[in-house]
């Protein structure tokens, strides 16, 4: 933390009651990703040598452990700190500088940008315009922003309308009066080190939830000799809390709306964009097309003028240059398919590699298989993966051709360029250019048919 030049503060051990889950609220994921790690994003995107203390309480091993997974690199730049009973969002600060973080903060006179572990849309200029340097007559900044139905946010009062800040009023402490008033506490402040440490072991609990409400430290900053600097951000969507299941689903669908807007500007089409479903951490190249109702998760990477077509859900697989994927088509994690293949609908792939040029067209499950190029599969074609035990692995080389219904119980390997006749189910390994048929003959016995009926 030599180099730091910032203290960043993340407030993180509320258990969110009104999620009404087992999952800490901060590890509740917002198009795939969990909003706290959203938060560190942008946090080390605007400053990167930051150091940061993350309070932690409810659940804090699972969210010490999501946090230390994502930045295994960056392991230098955390603290953790424990707030053992959650007494507000000022205890919490309190805890992380009372800590030994805190300690090097204040004897390094860094000044402490302070976050709220819920607000997983705050943009990266967000955070780098909060946290410039502050005059030499503030001790802090104040980010604020107006909302149209503030119900449930601290409300900003000043003197007169526009003037000097004076204290934050919470909801459950405010007058009729002060619940009219649109402009609202965000829970992100930046600091003087030195005025919030003594500011927070000023604050009392004398209030509806008998709690220390690091809002409080506004009305200590008003009273004395330095002044307030107020950040107002324009777009409160910036700003939304996650508190409870619906806030969360908002959340999703404003970022959701945000990954499919940049894509788009990228170069990558889409038919409905409100119909389509894409996490952050997907990547996409510019003449991708995605067609309706399709769902795209995890680490998917998907290549040059690919057409995803409607219904399909791609979780962590890659799709080649110019790929044809569905309509309904799932491709679980581990699926890998070359340029210009083509994965028809109602096809399924786990852990398959798909070579390039190869067609899967229709109805299939190809799970645990190596699949080469220029190969053709026919319809209703199931590598029979799984034996009770094991999984094993289905090896198709270039060039093979599968005739329709044909099952595969591996491990097995058909070789390049072999045939395989519909309706087989093979067992055993086919040789390179051979012609496989398991199958029982077909037997025809003339006039039969009306014996049979006669029988009858
Ligand atoms: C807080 C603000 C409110 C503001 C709103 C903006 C206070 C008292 N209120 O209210 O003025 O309008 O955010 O989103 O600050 N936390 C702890 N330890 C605690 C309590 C909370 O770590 O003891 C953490 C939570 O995990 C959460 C954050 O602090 O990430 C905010 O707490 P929350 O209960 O959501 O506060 P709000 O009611 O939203
Ligand atoms: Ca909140």
């Amino acid at each position: 933390m030599s180099e730091s030049t910032i203290g960043v503060i993340i407030l993180a051990a509320g258990q969110g009651k009104r999620m009404k889950s087992a999952l800490p609220k901060v590890l509740h994921s917002v198009a795939g990703r969990p909003m706290i790690l959203h938060i560190l994003d942008s946090v080390f995107a605007a400053f990167p040598k930051a150091t940061v203390s993350v309070v932690v309480g409810h659940g804090r091993e699972q969210v010490e452990q999501t946090v230390r997974q994502a930045f295994a690199d960056r392991e230098a730049n955390f603290e953790f700190v424990h707030q053992a009973e959650q007494q507000g969002t000022g205890h919490a600060a309190r805890c992380a500088m009372d800590s030994a973080w805190g300690a090097q903060v204040t004897r390094k006179k860094l000044p402490v940008l302070v976050l709220p572990g819920d607000l997983p849309l705050i943009p990266v200029s967000l955070i780098s315009q909060t946290a410039e340097a502050l005059g030499r007559a503030h001790c802090m900044r104040l980010l604020t922003t107006e909302l149209a139905h503030p119900t449930g946010y601290g409300r900003v009062l000043r003197r007169g309308k526009t003037g000097p800040v004076l204290r934050i009023v919470e909801e459950r402490d405010a007058k009729p009066r002060e619940k009219a008033i649109k402009e609202v506490a965000t829970s992100i402040y930046f600091f003087q080190g030195g005025f919030l440490k003594a500011a927070l072991a000023r604050l009392t609990n004398k209030n509806a939830q008998k709690e220390y409400y690091l809002t409080d430290v506004v009305e200590q900053a008003a009273r004395g000799g330095k002044r307030i600097d107020v950040l107002q951000w324009a777009d409160p969507a910036d700003l939304r809390g996650v508190n409870d299941p619906w806030e969360l689903a908002e959340a999703g669908t404003t970022l959701n709306h945000r990954i499919i807007r940049k894509w788009a500007i990228e170069g990558v089409r889409f038919v409905a964009p409100h119909a389509t479903w894409i996490e952050a951490t997907v990547e996409l190249a510019a003449g991708v097309e995605v067609q309706p109702n399709v769902v795209l998760r995890g680490a998917t990477r998907i290549g040059e003028g690919a057409v995803i077509k409607a219904g399909s859900v791609i979780e962590d697989s890659q799709i080649g240059a110019r790929a044809q994927v569905g309509p309904y088509a799932h491709l679980r994690p581990g699926s890998v398919v070359g340029d210009e293949s083509k994965i028809g609908n109602f096809v399924e792939l786990k852990k398959a590699r798909i070579g390039s040029k190869t067609s899967i067209a229709h109805l299939s499950y190809l799970g645990d298989a190596v699949v080469g190029s220029h190969v053709n599969i026919g319809c209703g074609f199931v590598t029979c993966n799984y034996d009770g035990k094991s999984k094993h692995v289905t090896q198709i080389e270039d060039e093979a051709f599968v005739g329709s219904d044909c099952q595969a119980v591996a491990p097995v390997t058909i070789g390049r360029g072999a045939y395989i006749a519909s309706g087989s189910t093979i067992t055993k390994d086919v040789e390179p250019e051979a012609l496989a048929f398991a199958r029982s003959r077909q037997v025809n016995k003339a006039g039969y048919a009306r014996r049979y009926k006669g029988a009858k």
